[in-house]
Protein backbone atom coordinates (compact mmCIF):
# COMPACT_ATOMS: atom_id res chain seq x y z
CA UNK A 1 0.00 0.00 0.00
CA UNK A 2 0.92 3.74 -1.04
CA UNK A 3 0.39 5.42 1.87
CA UNK A 4 0.77 8.69 0.19
CA UNK A 5 -2.03 7.74 -2.19
CA UNK A 6 -4.51 7.30 0.76
CA UNK A 7 -6.63 10.37 1.94
CA UNK A 8 -7.24 9.30 5.67
CA UNK A 9 -10.07 11.44 6.87
CA UNK A 10 -11.43 11.52 10.05
CA UNK A 11 -14.99 10.62 10.28
CA UNK A 12 -16.99 12.93 12.29
CA UNK A 13 -19.33 10.99 15.15
CA UNK A 14 -16.98 7.60 14.45
CA UNK A 15 -14.51 6.71 16.22
CA UNK A 16 -11.09 6.14 14.39
CA UNK A 17 -9.71 6.88 11.13
CA UNK A 18 -11.48 5.87 7.36
CA UNK A 19 -9.93 5.56 4.36
CA UNK A 20 -11.52 7.59 1.14
CA UNK A 21 -10.14 5.54 -1.72
CA UNK A 22 -12.57 6.25 -4.62
CA UNK A 23 -12.49 3.06 -7.22
CA UNK A 24 -10.47 1.39 -4.42
CA UNK A 25 -7.56 2.09 -6.40
CA UNK A 26 -5.09 0.93 -3.35
CA UNK A 27 -7.83 -0.71 -1.40
CA UNK A 28 -7.51 -4.88 -1.63
CA UNK A 29 -11.15 -5.96 -0.64
CA UNK A 30 -10.18 -10.08 -0.51
CA UNK A 31 -7.23 -12.58 -0.49
CA UNK A 32 -7.00 -14.32 -4.07
CA UNK A 33 -5.29 -16.95 -4.89
CA UNK A 34 -6.51 -16.92 -8.45
CA UNK A 35 -4.61 -14.28 -10.90
CA UNK A 36 -1.43 -12.93 -10.07
CA UNK A 37 -0.51 -9.81 -12.02
CA UNK A 38 2.70 -7.72 -12.38
CA UNK A 39 1.77 -4.73 -13.84
CA UNK A 40 5.70 -3.21 -13.60
CA UNK A 41 7.23 -6.71 -15.06
CA UNK A 42 3.87 -7.27 -17.65
CA UNK A 43 3.35 -10.91 -15.90
CA UNK A 44 -0.12 -12.44 -15.65
CA UNK A 45 -0.89 -15.58 -14.09
CA UNK A 46 -3.58 -18.34 -13.42
CA UNK A 47 -3.21 -20.16 -10.41
CA UNK A 48 0.65 -19.51 -11.04
CA UNK A 49 0.66 -20.91 -14.51
CA UNK A 50 1.86 -17.71 -17.25
CA UNK A 51 -0.53 -16.92 -19.29
CA UNK A 52 2.12 -17.76 -21.91
CA UNK A 53 2.37 -21.38 -21.68
CA UNK A 54 -1.87 -21.54 -20.85
CA UNK A 55 -2.37 -19.77 -24.21
CA UNK A 56 0.49 -22.08 -26.08
CA UNK A 57 -0.66 -25.25 -24.47
CA UNK A 58 -4.13 -25.82 -23.23
CA UNK A 59 -7.85 -25.34 -24.14
CA UNK A 60 -10.29 -23.26 -22.70
CA UNK A 61 -12.16 -25.88 -20.25
CA UNK A 62 -8.69 -26.62 -19.05
CA UNK A 63 -7.84 -23.11 -18.20
CA UNK A 64 -11.70 -22.64 -16.43
CA UNK A 65 -10.92 -26.13 -14.53
CA UNK A 66 -7.94 -24.93 -13.86
CA UNK A 67 -8.99 -21.07 -12.50
CA UNK A 68 -12.42 -23.01 -10.79
CA UNK A 69 -10.45 -25.62 -8.83
CA UNK A 70 -6.93 -24.52 -8.54
CA UNK A 71 -5.13 -27.39 -10.02
CA UNK A 72 -4.76 -28.62 -13.96
CA UNK A 73 -7.28 -31.57 -14.95
CA UNK A 74 -5.72 -34.89 -15.25
CA UNK A 75 -6.74 -36.68 -18.68
CA UNK A 76 -10.01 -38.22 -16.62
CA UNK A 77 -11.02 -35.15 -15.15
CA UNK A 78 -10.61 -32.95 -18.19
CA UNK A 79 -12.66 -35.50 -19.88
CA UNK A 80 -15.68 -35.74 -16.90
CA UNK A 81 -15.08 -31.80 -16.73
CA UNK A 82 -15.64 -32.02 -20.91
CA UNK A 83 -18.39 -34.30 -20.37
CA UNK A 84 -20.27 -32.45 -17.98
CA UNK A 85 -20.05 -29.01 -19.93
CA UNK A 86 -20.91 -30.57 -23.06
CA UNK A 87 -23.91 -32.30 -21.41
CA UNK A 88 -25.90 -28.96 -20.02
CA UNK A 89 -24.88 -26.67 -23.28
CA UNK A 90 -28.76 -26.87 -24.07
CA UNK A 91 -30.95 -24.32 -22.49
CA UNK A 92 -34.70 -24.44 -22.10
CA UNK A 93 -37.17 -23.93 -24.82
CA UNK A 94 -38.93 -20.88 -22.84
CA UNK A 95 -35.18 -18.92 -22.21
CA UNK A 96 -35.25 -19.37 -26.45
CA UNK A 97 -38.81 -17.89 -26.69
CA UNK A 98 -37.82 -15.06 -23.47
CA UNK A 99 -34.92 -14.16 -25.96
CA UNK A 100 -36.97 -14.02 -28.95
CA UNK A 101 -39.39 -11.71 -27.12
CA UNK A 102 -36.41 -8.40 -27.07
CA UNK A 103 -36.81 -5.87 -29.86
CA UNK A 104 -35.26 -6.70 -33.37
CA UNK A 105 -32.53 -4.31 -32.32
CA UNK A 106 -31.61 -5.13 -28.65
CA UNK A 107 -27.67 -5.17 -27.80
CA UNK A 108 -26.91 -8.66 -27.41
CA UNK A 109 -24.65 -8.22 -24.31
CA UNK A 110 -28.20 -7.00 -22.60
CA UNK A 111 -29.79 -9.84 -23.81
CA UNK A 112 -27.09 -12.12 -22.28
CA UNK A 113 -27.14 -10.40 -19.13
CA UNK A 114 -31.23 -10.61 -18.78
CA UNK A 115 -30.49 -14.22 -20.08
CA UNK A 116 -28.13 -15.05 -17.48
CA UNK A 117 -30.37 -13.40 -14.75
CA UNK A 118 -33.19 -15.47 -16.10
CA UNK A 119 -31.53 -18.53 -15.80
CA UNK A 120 -32.01 -17.99 -11.96
CA UNK A 121 -35.88 -18.87 -12.49
CA UNK A 122 -35.31 -22.00 -14.18
CA UNK A 123 -33.04 -23.66 -11.46
CA UNK A 124 -34.06 -22.22 -7.67
CA UNK A 125 -32.42 -24.74 -6.40
CA UNK A 126 -29.47 -22.32 -6.82
CA UNK A 127 -29.89 -20.22 -3.73
CA UNK A 128 -28.61 -23.39 -1.93
CA UNK A 129 -25.00 -21.57 -1.85
CA UNK A 130 -24.00 -23.92 1.09
CA UNK A 131 -23.94 -26.96 -0.53
CA UNK A 132 -21.04 -27.11 -2.38
CA UNK A 133 -22.43 -30.18 -5.00
CA UNK A 134 -25.08 -28.06 -6.14
CA UNK A 135 -22.54 -24.67 -6.47
CA UNK A 136 -21.12 -26.83 -9.08
CA UNK A 137 -23.77 -27.77 -10.82
CA UNK A 138 -24.79 -24.41 -11.41
CA UNK A 139 -20.98 -23.36 -12.13
CA UNK A 140 -21.18 -26.23 -14.62
CA UNK A 141 -24.26 -25.45 -16.26
CA UNK A 142 -23.25 -21.69 -16.84
CA UNK A 143 -19.93 -21.95 -18.40
CA UNK A 144 -22.02 -24.52 -20.63
CA UNK A 145 -24.58 -22.41 -21.65
CA UNK A 146 -23.29 -18.82 -22.12
CA UNK A 147 -21.49 -19.80 -25.65
CA UNK A 148 -25.42 -21.00 -26.07
CA UNK A 149 -27.08 -17.53 -24.83
CA UNK A 150 -24.76 -15.19 -26.64
CA UNK A 151 -25.35 -17.19 -30.05
CA UNK A 152 -28.89 -16.82 -29.29
CA UNK A 153 -28.81 -13.18 -28.81
CA UNK A 154 -26.49 -12.68 -31.65
CA UNK A 155 -28.99 -14.89 -34.01
CA UNK A 156 -31.92 -13.04 -32.63
CA UNK A 157 -30.48 -9.74 -33.94
CA UNK A 158 -29.20 -11.05 -36.92
CA UNK A 159 -32.99 -11.77 -37.10
CA UNK A 160 -32.65 -15.59 -38.41
CA UNK A 161 -33.27 -18.63 -36.10
CA UNK A 162 -31.32 -19.78 -33.45
CA UNK A 163 -29.07 -22.96 -34.01
CA UNK A 164 -28.92 -25.68 -31.06
CA UNK A 165 -25.23 -26.85 -29.83
CA UNK A 166 -23.63 -29.51 -31.61
CA UNK A 167 -22.02 -31.36 -28.64
CA UNK A 168 -19.49 -33.41 -30.97
CA UNK A 169 -17.79 -30.15 -31.25
CA UNK A 170 -15.39 -28.34 -28.80
CA UNK A 171 -16.07 -25.48 -26.82
CA UNK A 172 -14.98 -23.14 -28.98
CA UNK A 173 -16.29 -24.50 -32.45
CA UNK A 174 -19.31 -25.70 -31.00
CA UNK A 175 -19.82 -21.52 -30.48
CA UNK A 176 -18.87 -20.72 -33.79
CA UNK A 177 -21.22 -23.46 -35.73
CA UNK A 178 -24.26 -21.76 -33.07
CA UNK A 179 -23.35 -18.14 -34.78
CA UNK A 180 -23.04 -19.20 -38.03
CA UNK A 181 -23.95 -22.31 -39.40
CA UNK A 182 -27.37 -21.93 -41.12
CA UNK A 183 -26.40 -18.67 -43.31
CA UNK A 184 -23.68 -20.93 -44.67
CA UNK A 185 -25.16 -24.78 -44.49
CA UNK A 186 -21.66 -25.97 -45.35
CA UNK A 187 -20.29 -24.10 -42.38
CA UNK A 188 -17.24 -25.92 -41.03
CA UNK A 189 -14.82 -23.54 -38.80
CA UNK A 190 -11.48 -23.73 -40.24
CA UNK A 191 -9.11 -25.37 -37.01
CA UNK A 192 -6.87 -22.41 -37.02
CA UNK A 193 -10.10 -19.90 -36.39
CA UNK A 194 -11.14 -22.36 -33.67
CA UNK A 195 -7.45 -22.49 -32.08
CA UNK A 196 -7.29 -17.91 -32.35
CA UNK A 197 -11.07 -18.21 -30.51
CA UNK A 198 -9.78 -20.82 -27.96
CA UNK A 199 -6.70 -18.70 -27.19
CA UNK A 200 -8.70 -15.10 -27.05
CA UNK A 201 -10.73 -17.25 -24.33
CA UNK A 202 -8.03 -18.19 -22.08
CA UNK A 203 -6.45 -14.80 -22.09
CA UNK A 204 -10.00 -13.24 -21.44
CA UNK A 205 -10.76 -16.05 -18.62
CA UNK A 206 -9.21 -13.95 -15.63
CA UNK A 207 -8.23 -10.58 -14.51
CA UNK A 208 -8.50 -10.91 -10.69
CA UNK A 209 -10.59 -7.78 -9.00
CA UNK A 210 -11.42 -5.87 -12.36
CA UNK A 211 -14.59 -3.74 -12.30
CA UNK A 212 -16.73 -6.95 -13.29
CA UNK A 213 -15.07 -9.38 -11.08
CA UNK A 214 -15.58 -6.77 -8.36
CA UNK A 215 -19.34 -6.22 -9.09
CA UNK A 216 -19.37 -10.42 -9.11
CA UNK A 217 -17.98 -10.54 -5.73
CA UNK A 218 -19.92 -7.37 -4.29
CA UNK A 219 -23.75 -8.61 -5.34
CA UNK A 220 -22.10 -12.80 -4.85
CA UNK A 221 -21.16 -11.12 -0.70
CA UNK A 222 -25.11 -10.85 -0.18
CA UNK A 223 -25.21 -14.57 -0.67
CA UNK A 224 -27.40 -14.45 -3.92
CA UNK A 225 -27.44 -16.92 -6.69
CA UNK A 226 -24.44 -17.23 -8.75
CA UNK A 227 -26.68 -16.13 -11.94
CA UNK A 228 -27.97 -13.42 -10.55
CA UNK A 229 -24.04 -12.19 -9.27
CA UNK A 230 -22.93 -13.04 -12.97
CA UNK A 231 -25.61 -10.77 -13.84
CA UNK A 232 -24.29 -8.15 -12.21
CA UNK A 233 -20.59 -8.86 -13.69
CA UNK A 234 -22.01 -8.93 -17.18
CA UNK A 235 -24.00 -5.43 -16.10
CA UNK A 236 -20.00 -4.59 -15.43
CA UNK A 237 -18.33 -5.74 -18.07
CA UNK A 238 -21.34 -3.72 -20.55
CA UNK A 239 -19.99 -0.48 -19.69
CA UNK A 240 -17.41 1.16 -22.18
CA UNK A 241 -14.99 1.75 -19.59
CA UNK A 242 -14.35 -2.03 -19.26
CA UNK A 243 -15.31 -3.83 -21.78
CA UNK A 244 -15.73 -1.17 -24.72
CA UNK A 245 -12.19 -0.08 -25.32
CA UNK A 246 -11.41 -2.88 -28.71
CA UNK A 247 -14.49 -1.21 -30.47
CA UNK A 248 -12.80 1.85 -30.01
CA UNK A 249 -9.95 0.67 -31.31
CA UNK A 250 -11.70 -0.40 -34.48
CA UNK A 251 -13.51 2.94 -34.69
CA UNK A 252 -10.26 5.15 -34.45
CA UNK A 253 -8.37 2.72 -36.88
CA UNK A 254 -11.05 3.47 -39.82
CA UNK A 255 -10.87 7.17 -38.92
CA UNK A 256 -7.10 7.18 -39.52
CA UNK A 257 -8.04 5.35 -42.69
CA UNK A 258 -4.03 5.21 -44.26
CA UNK A 259 -0.47 4.97 -42.74
CA UNK A 260 0.04 8.78 -44.06
CA UNK A 261 -2.19 10.10 -41.60
CA UNK A 262 -0.69 8.62 -38.37
CA UNK A 263 1.84 11.28 -37.44
CA UNK A 264 -1.01 13.97 -37.61
CA UNK A 265 -3.24 11.72 -35.70
CA UNK A 266 -0.13 10.51 -33.28
CA UNK A 267 0.51 15.07 -32.71
CA UNK A 268 -3.30 15.40 -31.66
CA UNK A 269 -2.95 12.69 -29.40
CA UNK A 270 -0.14 14.16 -27.67
CA UNK A 271 -1.66 17.85 -27.54
CA UNK A 272 -4.25 15.89 -25.57
CA UNK A 273 -7.06 16.13 -28.17
CA UNK A 274 -8.28 12.24 -28.20
CA UNK A 275 -6.29 9.12 -26.27
CA UNK A 276 -4.67 6.75 -28.47
CA UNK A 277 -7.40 4.15 -27.65
CA UNK A 278 -5.96 0.32 -26.83
CA UNK A 279 -3.22 1.52 -25.28
CA UNK A 280 -2.01 2.26 -21.81
CA UNK A 281 -3.64 0.12 -18.71
CA UNK A 282 -4.67 0.90 -14.88
CA UNK A 283 -1.97 -1.81 -14.05
CA UNK A 284 0.13 -2.60 -17.07
CA UNK A 285 2.93 0.02 -16.90
CA UNK A 286 4.52 -2.53 -19.54
CA UNK A 287 3.82 -4.28 -22.45
CA UNK A 288 0.37 -5.95 -21.85
CA UNK A 289 1.50 -10.07 -21.76
CA UNK A 290 -2.32 -10.68 -23.37
CA UNK A 291 -1.26 -8.01 -25.90
CA UNK A 292 1.81 -10.05 -27.58
CA UNK A 293 -0.08 -13.42 -27.47
CA UNK A 294 -3.25 -11.78 -29.10
CA UNK A 295 -0.38 -10.39 -32.20
CA UNK A 296 0.57 -13.53 -33.22
CA UNK A 297 -2.99 -14.97 -33.39
CA UNK A 298 -3.46 -12.21 -35.27
CA UNK A 299 -1.08 -13.42 -37.70
CA UNK A 300 -2.89 -16.49 -37.95
CA UNK A 301 -6.35 -15.48 -38.37
CA UNK A 302 -5.14 -13.31 -40.88
CA UNK A 303 -3.72 -16.30 -42.88
CA UNK A 304 -7.07 -17.33 -43.50
CA UNK A 305 -8.78 -14.64 -43.76
CA UNK A 306 -6.73 -12.56 -46.02
CA UNK A 307 -5.47 -9.42 -44.41
CA UNK A 308 -7.53 -6.40 -43.17
CA UNK A 309 -6.04 -3.48 -44.08
CA UNK A 310 -6.28 -1.99 -40.73
CA UNK A 311 -3.99 -4.51 -39.58
CA UNK A 312 -1.10 -2.32 -41.20
CA UNK A 313 -2.37 0.93 -39.81
CA UNK A 314 -2.65 -0.97 -36.28
CA UNK A 315 1.40 -2.02 -36.34
CA UNK A 316 2.89 1.37 -37.73
CA UNK A 317 0.73 2.98 -35.18
CA UNK A 318 2.18 0.55 -32.67
CA UNK A 319 5.84 1.41 -34.02
CA UNK A 320 5.74 4.40 -34.29
CA UNK A 321 4.15 4.51 -30.49
CA UNK A 322 6.67 2.47 -28.75
CA UNK A 323 9.21 4.94 -30.34
CA UNK A 324 8.04 7.89 -29.18
CA UNK A 325 8.91 10.17 -25.72
CA UNK A 326 5.09 10.77 -24.48
CA UNK A 327 4.32 7.64 -24.88
CA UNK A 328 7.71 5.73 -23.84
CA UNK A 329 7.91 8.06 -20.56
CA UNK A 330 4.37 7.76 -19.71
CA UNK A 331 5.03 3.30 -19.93
CA UNK A 332 1.81 3.31 -22.62
CA UNK A 333 2.05 0.00 -24.24
CA UNK A 334 -0.58 -1.52 -25.99
CA UNK A 335 -2.77 -3.48 -24.20
CA UNK A 336 -5.18 -6.23 -24.68
CA UNK A 337 -7.54 -4.43 -26.49
CA UNK A 338 -5.55 -2.79 -29.16
CA UNK A 339 -5.48 -6.02 -31.67
CA UNK A 340 -8.23 -8.09 -30.27
CA UNK A 341 -11.38 -6.12 -32.28
CA UNK A 342 -9.15 -6.86 -35.52
CA UNK A 343 -9.34 -11.01 -34.83
CA UNK A 344 -12.98 -10.22 -33.94
CA UNK A 345 -13.72 -8.35 -37.28
CA UNK A 346 -12.01 -11.10 -39.21
CA UNK A 347 -14.12 -13.92 -37.77
CA UNK A 348 -17.02 -11.62 -38.98
CA UNK A 349 -18.26 -10.60 -35.50
CA UNK A 350 -20.04 -7.07 -35.58
CA UNK A 351 -18.73 -5.13 -33.05
CA UNK A 352 -21.80 -5.13 -30.47
CA UNK A 353 -20.78 -8.95 -30.23
CA UNK A 354 -16.63 -7.87 -28.77
CA UNK A 355 -18.67 -7.73 -25.56
CA UNK A 356 -20.45 -10.88 -25.35
CA UNK A 357 -17.39 -12.68 -26.83
CA UNK A 358 -15.43 -11.14 -23.65
CA UNK A 359 -18.24 -11.99 -21.20
CA UNK A 360 -18.81 -15.74 -22.39
CA UNK A 361 -14.97 -17.07 -21.25
CA UNK A 362 -15.06 -14.35 -18.08
CA UNK A 363 -17.52 -16.35 -16.73
CA UNK A 364 -15.10 -19.57 -15.50
CA UNK A 365 -13.10 -16.23 -13.81
CA UNK A 366 -16.57 -14.63 -12.32
CA UNK A 367 -17.55 -18.06 -10.90
CA UNK A 368 -13.51 -18.44 -9.64
CA UNK A 369 -13.79 -15.18 -7.69
CA UNK A 370 -17.47 -16.35 -6.23
CA UNK A 371 -16.39 -19.61 -4.91
CA UNK A 372 -13.59 -18.24 -3.69
CA UNK A 373 -16.04 -15.38 -1.93
CA UNK A 374 -18.48 -18.24 -0.78
CA UNK A 375 -16.02 -20.27 0.68
CA UNK A 376 -13.78 -17.57 2.52
CA UNK A 377 -14.59 -17.35 6.22
CA UNK A 378 -13.10 -13.89 6.34
CA UNK A 379 -15.37 -12.37 3.71
CA UNK A 380 -18.28 -10.01 4.94
CA UNK A 381 -21.28 -8.11 2.79
CA UNK A 382 -19.54 -6.08 0.63
CA UNK A 383 -20.37 -2.60 2.50
CA UNK A 384 -17.92 0.47 2.13
CA UNK A 385 -18.32 3.21 3.94
CA UNK A 386 -18.89 6.72 2.83
CA UNK A 387 -17.64 10.15 3.63
CA UNK A 388 -20.95 12.50 4.27
CA UNK A 389 -20.93 15.65 2.14
CA UNK A 390 -24.51 16.26 2.81
CA UNK A 391 -26.77 18.63 5.63
CA UNK A 392 -27.63 16.96 8.76
CA UNK A 393 -30.45 17.15 10.65
CA UNK A 394 -33.14 19.77 9.53
CA UNK A 395 -37.12 20.50 10.13
CA UNK A 396 -39.17 19.06 7.62
CA UNK A 397 -41.06 21.87 5.71
CA UNK A 398 -44.79 21.20 4.58
CA UNK A 399 -44.92 21.34 0.40
CA UNK A 400 -47.22 24.71 0.59
CA UNK A 401 -43.62 26.56 2.13
CA UNK A 402 -41.15 25.39 0.38
N1 LIG B 1 -3.35 7.78 -25.17
C1 LIG B 1 -2.71 8.95 -24.87
N2 LIG B 1 -2.37 9.30 -23.62
C2 LIG B 1 -2.67 8.46 -22.63
C3 LIG B 1 -3.34 7.23 -22.87
C4 LIG B 1 -3.67 6.89 -24.21
N3 LIG B 1 -4.28 5.76 -24.49
N4 LIG B 1 -3.52 6.59 -21.70
C5 LIG B 1 -3.01 7.37 -20.74
N5 LIG B 1 -2.48 8.50 -21.32
C6 LIG B 1 -1.75 9.58 -20.62
C7 LIG B 1 -2.71 10.46 -19.86
O1 LIG B 1 -3.15 11.55 -20.64
C8 LIG B 1 -1.82 10.90 -18.72
O2 LIG B 1 -0.94 11.88 -19.21
P1 LIG B 1 -0.51 13.14 -18.27
O3 LIG B 1 0.26 12.50 -17.15
O4 LIG B 1 0.29 14.00 -19.17
O5 LIG B 1 -1.79 13.75 -17.81
C9 LIG B 1 -0.98 9.66 -18.41
O6 LIG B 1 -0.91 8.95 -19.67
C10 LIG B 1 -1.59 8.75 -17.34
O7 LIG B 1 -2.94 8.46 -17.72
P2 LIG B 1 -4.09 8.03 -16.70
O8 LIG B 1 -5.41 8.29 -17.34
O9 LIG B 1 -3.83 8.61 -15.35
O10 LIG B 1 -3.85 6.48 -16.59
P3 LIG B 1 -4.87 5.43 -16.00
O11 LIG B 1 -4.05 4.31 -15.46
O12 LIG B 1 -5.87 6.05 -15.08
O13 LIG B 1 -5.69 4.98 -17.30
C11 LIG B 1 -6.53 3.76 -19.10
C12 LIG B 1 -5.64 3.74 -17.87
C13 LIG B 1 -7.98 4.19 -18.72
C14 LIG B 1 -6.64 2.33 -19.66
C15 LIG B 1 -5.92 4.72 -20.14
O14 LIG B 1 -4.61 4.32 -20.47
C16 LIG B 1 -6.78 4.83 -21.42
O15 LIG B 1 -7.73 5.61 -21.45
N6 LIG B 1 -6.44 4.05 -22.49
C17 LIG B 1 -7.20 4.05 -23.70
C18 LIG B 1 -8.46 3.20 -23.53
C19 LIG B 1 -8.16 1.72 -23.48
O16 LIG B 1 -7.40 1.19 -24.31
N7 LIG B 1 -8.80 1.00 -22.53
C20 LIG B 1 -8.65 -0.44 -22.40
C21 LIG B 1 -7.94 -0.83 -21.16
S1 LIG B 1 -7.70 -2.59 -21.11
C22 LIG B 1 -9.14 -3.25 -20.53
O17 LIG B 1 -9.97 -2.63 -19.95
C23 LIG B 1 -9.45 -4.72 -20.83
Amino acid sequence: IRAADLKQIAVEGQPGLATYDPGFVNTSSCRSAITYIDGEAGILEYRGYPIEQLAESSTYLEVAYLLLNGELPTTDQLAEWTHEVTYHTFVHENLKQFIQGFRYDAHPMAMLMAGVSALSTFYPEAVQIDDAENRQLQITRMIAKMPTLGAFAFRHQQGKPYVYPDNGLSYAANFLAMLFKMSEPEYKADPRLVQALEVLFILHADHEQNASANAVRAVGSTEVDPYSAVAAGIAALYGPLHGGANEAVLRMLRRIGSTDNIPGFIEGVKAGKERLMGFGHRVYKNYDPRATIIKKACDDVFEVTGVNPLLKIAQELEKIALEDEYFVSRKLYPNVDFYSGLIYEALEFPPEMFTVLFAIPRTSGWLAQWSELITDPEQKIARPKQIYTGHRTRQFVPIGQR
